[in-house]
């Protein structure tokens, strides 16, 4: 996506506020956790590669077990504040378009986390999923975040219109719910959706919409681009399930964790 909408998204990622809720020390989220325990034993053979890696959440976890790891993220002032907050480690300013600093077969680990890539649209999605393809080593595992569209009737049902006992939340329902509308007037019509981008409120809709796909959907992408082993785990429950499970279909979720690998040698 290129224009104002995603000069947008990338101005919040640049502004203070939104740099400083990124730079908060969180935990890793459930799949992380269950990620990095499979992992730990051969972490330190590995080289990785943390996408999108905001205020470095997941630096703080994955860097010092890795035997190499680079954190790349667009937003210039991202990466500043990882710099200074986790100077042994290696940061550069880098779009997921464009992987051009990183050879073909570099990595072992290649992370997308926390629904970064949803800013993207269709195309420009499965251009970045090409990428984190081509710098991955044959047997490298690619994971990523991404929306679950089987959420959306909890986003709609978010910015229902509500009376309060106060004016002043009646005041603050009325004026998200006619946003949510004003940007999304046509969902109504497009649900269920199966993929599609949705303005869902991210940082006060100062983001352009974002990409919402059902989990089955999203494992047709990654055969599609020939990845292998594929399995998900839904961000509350942490449990990775076989990508041709059927209760993935349903998952209700509100993100999913895609984890798969490049076919080859292991
Ligand atoms: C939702 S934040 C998550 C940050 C961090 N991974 C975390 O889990 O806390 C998404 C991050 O992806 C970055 N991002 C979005 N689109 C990107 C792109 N095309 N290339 C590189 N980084 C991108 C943003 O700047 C932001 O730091």
């Amino acid at each position: 996506m290129t224009g104002p909408a995603a000069d947008l998204t990338h101005a919040a990622y640049e502004s203070p506020d939104i740099v400083a809720l990124y730079a908060r020390p969180d935990g890793l989220q459930k799949p992380e956790e269950t990620l990095l325990a499979q992992l730990r034993p051969s972490l330190g053979t590995m080289d990785m590669l943390d996408i999108g890696v905001g205020g470095g959440r997941t630096t703080r976890h994955f860097a010092p077990l890795a035997r190499t790891y680079l954190g790349v993220d667009y937003s210039a002032a991202m990466i500043a504040h990882c710099r200074l907050a986790f100077p042994s480690f290696r940061f550069a300013v880098a779009d997921a378009r464009h992987l051009g600093f990183a050879a073909d077969e570099s990595y072992d680990f290649v992370l997308f986390s926390y629904n970064g890539i949803d800013h993207l649209d269709r195309a420009e999605r499965l251009t970045v999923l090409g990428e984190m393809r081509r710098v991955l080593k044959p047997g490298g595992l690619m994971v990523f975040s991404s929306h679950n569209s089987n959420y959306l009737p909890s986003i709609v049902d978010r910015f229902r219109f509500r009376i309060h006992s106060s004016v002043r939340e009646t005041l603050r329902s009325l004026k998200w719910s006619s946003v949510f509308w004003a940007k999304n007037g046509l969902l109504q019509y497009r649900m269920p959706l199966a993929s599609g981008r949705v303005h869902d409120g991210t940082h006060s809709f100062r983001s352009a919409a974002l990409y919402y796909v059902r989990p089955d959907i999203g494992v047709a992408e990654l055969r599609h681009l020939g990845m292998v082993d594929i399995a998900c785990a839904g961000n509350e429950s942490g449990e990775f399930l076989a990508g041709d499970d059927p209760r993935l279909r349903q998952d209700p979720n509100p993100w999913i964790y895609y984890m798969s690998r490049k076919p080859g040698r292991t």
